[in-house]
């Protein structure tokens, strides 16, 4: 394919003007790194065959956050070595496994619109989206390899916890389990492992020590749930020039989260209107869809999901506790906080 720098990046806001970082040095620096990085997903997500270039190519070329590269790039302060080759190999990677789950989820959520563009399976069909979305899992897989067996094997169990997440996402919260609990599990596995994995490599291939690694872990976790309760709450508030997706997906879907799980528990008879519509299928009732969008966008149950999110990107700060304060760490929690609050 034939993305240029500037296209990669231009329909969602560019990752960096995300994230507050005051030390004029590390900004630059990060810079400089999703720079390496991109080339390096231009390069690898090429392919002799145009049609598979072009299929492969298309989310990348639309754009996205670069969330957890920046991440991976961040991460990688705490360590003596910095952003090593293997720093931005390892990025990289981790984009691409994010991208692949990406081609799937538009598959599973019958999205139309990704990254502000019409997604793969609309544009090129659900069997050749799902293929992409292997072909570019086996891509990060090669990259992945170069880094070692510990990274391999880090990879390997990072996605088989994603899948078992997505797998549980698409079905009901099986009976005799409490579904909050449950929800949450899901987008720890769907969500907070990636992330997890992209802070902990980070980490790992600066020469960061073990207990920085497994603070970033633990930290990358955190924040992926936070990250993920956020993008549930988006998928609600948001407009689709700020997300690039189209609000409501979740309802249309039926996909509860926590705001209504909450109304659900809850059984207010004042809500009988919108727990009637919950328990309705509104994939082909777009009124139904817009007015049980529109009763949630108005629930306090919204603001009790923010207060929670709000909790957990607190824990994930608190985790970097052990780590000396500086621009790194503040930059950490910058994220954490930035998460809760985003628009896209
Ligand atoms: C979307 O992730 C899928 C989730 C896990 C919430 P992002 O919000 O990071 O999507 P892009 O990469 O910016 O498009
Ligand atoms: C995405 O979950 C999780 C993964 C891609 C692994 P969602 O279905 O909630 O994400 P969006 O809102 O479509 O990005
Ligand atoms: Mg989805
Ligand atoms: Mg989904």
């Amino acid at each position: 394919m034939t993305a240029t720098p500037a296209d990669a990046g231009a329909a969602v806001g560019r990752p960096t003007s995300a994230l507050p970082v005051d030390d004029p040095a590390l900004a630059a620096s990060l810079a400089t790194g999703l720079e390496r990085v991109d080339a390096l997903l231009r390069e690898r997500v090429d392919h002799d065959d145009p049609f598979v270039a072009e299929a492969s190519g298309h989310l990348l070329a639309a754009g996205g956050k670069r969330f957890r590269p920046l991440l991976t790039l961040l991460a990688a302060h705490l360590g003596p070595r910095g952003v090593t080759d293997e720093v931005v190999a390892a990025a990289a990677a981790v984009e691409l496994t994010h991208l692949a789950s990406l081609y799937h989820d538009d598959v599973m959520d019958e999205a139309d619109v990704r990254r502000g563009v019409v997604s793969a399976n609309a544009r090129y069909g659900a069997s050749t989206a799902i293929l992409v979305g292997d072909l570019l899992f086996g891509t990060a897989s090669s990259m992945v390899a170069d880094l070692g067996p510990e990274a391999v094997k880090i990879q390997a169990d990072t996605f088989v916890r994603l899948c078992s997440g997505q797998i549980r996402d698409d079905r009901p919260t099986p009976p005799g389990v409490d579904p909050v609990g449950h929800y949450l599990g899901v987008l720890a596995d769907k969500t907070g492992v990636l992330i997890a994995t992209a802070a902990r490599y980070g980490a790992m291939f600066s020469g960061a020590d073990a207990g920085a690694v497994e603070v970033m872990r633990n930290y990358g976790e955190l924040l992926g749930v936070a990250f993920q309760l956020a993008d549930d709450i988006l998928d609600i508030t948001s407009e689709a020039d700020a997300s690039g997706k189209a609000p409501g997906t979740d309802l249309r879907e039926g996909v509860d989260t926590l705001a209504t799980l909450d109304i659900r528990a809850a059984a207010d008879p004042a809500d009988a209107e919108l727990l009637g519509l919950l328990d309705r299928d509104l994939r082909a009732d777009d009124a139904a869809h817009a007015r049980a969008l529109e009763l949630v966008r108005a629930h306090p149950a919204l603001d009790r999901a923010r207060d929670y999110t709000r909790g957990v990107a607190e824990q994930a700060r608190s985790v970097l506790a052990p780590l000396p304060d500086g621009p790194v760490v503040g930059a950490l929690a910058a994220l954490a906080a930035g998460s809760v609050d985003r628009v896209g």
